[in-house]
């Protein structure tokens, strides 16, 4: 049977990043990942980056493009009845944000794992988690027909919400905490220079949008939308119509009709599993929680979850010591939880409720109170720019 230290269940952005760190670190790892390279590789979401997990991909060694090619943005602004309202990241909390999709940050890991020499399986059929309660797991997994077994020291579920880790802990140990919101995100993405400088995010009385970007020349555009909405209903032309419609006069005429390179509808939902670890079995990024992407908090947690658990792996191999993994899930869902709550904060505020003139006026009273309150907006900020890692050893 062949052997690794640390199998590494998933080559999303959490699965690549472990697997840097660990390599770095001189701690073997095997990445198995269902999907091919090629299609984990075109895969459109998140596009911006807290300067705590820039931090962490400078670390991993891969930030060299990020810092050429990413943006710098120092405020984002929210649209509210035709207005503009700018929260001055910078000046509130001398941080702003990185654009830089996560398309690009996979390109960038997946070369550097190609150039570590580390080993990947694409396209791994049937993968399965076995022994996890005791000292040895294994994973067994088929790959162009031929059945494998790998035994190991830990098992890194970063195989996201759909993943087979997180369905491997008995439902008894895992608690589940859920929202599914009554809408979704239709997303569009174009080769059309921005007018926009920062982000614009706006509730309108037609529901939210998102005004956002790639780069200097290509537009990221969302609309809130039906659940029973489907892309294929969705005209590039009637995407555009409602999105100018949202987005408040000035922007709507200065965007044009770009056709699209890409169009998907996201549902939204918040979901945490606790605890994040069964045994030899640990769960990061989208294995373990979901955040509506209206905080851009998603992409984010995975690197501060890898992060904790490349500390914990170190410090298990180099001192010998189990305290960071037993501190590991307490120590993620402290951060998590508070992603959440500003990621449902954000989602509350800024999308159309159905039948709901309540939460019409709290929505009303709480923007007006953000846009008047330096206070407000500072919590805001600090929120959106990214919240403190917590060190290892409570310290
Ligand atoms: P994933 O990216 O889902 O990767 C998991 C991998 O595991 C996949 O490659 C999958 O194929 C593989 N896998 C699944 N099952 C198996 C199996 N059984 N065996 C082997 N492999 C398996 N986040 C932000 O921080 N900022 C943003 O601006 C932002 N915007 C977003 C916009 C949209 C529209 C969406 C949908 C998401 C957005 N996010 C954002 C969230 C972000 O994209 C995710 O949180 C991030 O991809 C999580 O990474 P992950 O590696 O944990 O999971
Ligand atoms: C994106 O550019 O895809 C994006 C930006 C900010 C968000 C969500 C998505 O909150």
């Amino acid at each position: 049977m062949k052997r690794t230290q640390v199998a590494i269940v998933g080559a999303g952005p959490a699965g690549l990043l472990l697997g840097q760190l660990l390599h770095k670190e001189g701690i073997d790892t095997l990445i198995l990942e269902r999907r091919s390279a090629e299609y984990v590789g075109s895969r459109i979401r998140a596009g911006v980056l807290e300067p705590g997990t820039v931090d962490v991909l400078e670390r991993a060694g891969v930030a060299s493009r990020l810092h050429a090619e990413g943006l710098i943005h120092d405020g984002v602004e929210i649209g509210f009845r035709g207005q503009r309202h700018r929260i001055d990241l910078k000046a509130l909390t001398g941080k702003g944000v990185t654009v830089y999709g996560q398309t690009e940050i996979t390109h960038d890991l997946m070369n550097a794992r190609a150039a570590s020499g580390a080993p990947s399986v694409y396209e791994a059929e049937d993968v399965a988690l076995h022994e996890l309660a005791g000292t040895s797991p294994r994973v067994s997994y088929r790959h162009q027909g031929v059945a494998h077994e790998v035994a190991c020291d830990f098992i890194a579920g970063c195989d996201g919400f759909h993943g087979v880790s997180r369905r491997s802990i008995p439902a008894s140990v895992l608690k589940v905490f859920e929202r599914v919101y009554p809408f979704g995100w239709l997303g569009l993405l174009a080769d059309v220079p921005p007018p926009w400088h920062e982000l614009i995010y706006a509730n309108s009385e037609r529901g939210f949008a998102l005004a956002s970007l790639r780069s200097p020349t290509r537009v990221r555009c969302y609309v809130q939308c039906s659940l029973e909405d489907r892309v294929e209903n969705w005209s590039d032309e009637q995407f555009w119509d409602e999105f100018r419609r949202r987005i408040g006069d000035e922007m709507a005429a200065r965007i044009s009709n770009a056709p699209s390179i890409e169009k998907s509808i996201a549902p939204l939902r918040s979901f945490v599993a606790e605890p994040l670890r069964f045994g030899r079995l640990f769960l990061a990024g989208d294995a373990a929680h979901i955040v509506p992407p209206t905080g851009a908090k998603g992409l984010n947690l995975a690197a501060s979850d890898v992060l904790y658990l490349y500390e914990s792996l170190r410090s298990f191999y180099r001192e010998k010591s189990e305290r960071g993994l037993d501190e590991y899930s307490p120590r993620c869902l402290k951060r998590i939880w508070r992603a959440e709550r500003f990621s449902w904060w954000m989602t509350s505020q800024l999308h159309r409720f159905p039948d709901d003139a309540f939460g019409r006026r709290m929505q009303e009273t709480e923007l007006e109170y953000l846009f008047e309150s330096r206070a407000a907006q500072q919590s805001m900020a600090e929120n959106y720019v990214g919240l403190p890692f917590e060190p290892m050893g409570g310290s």
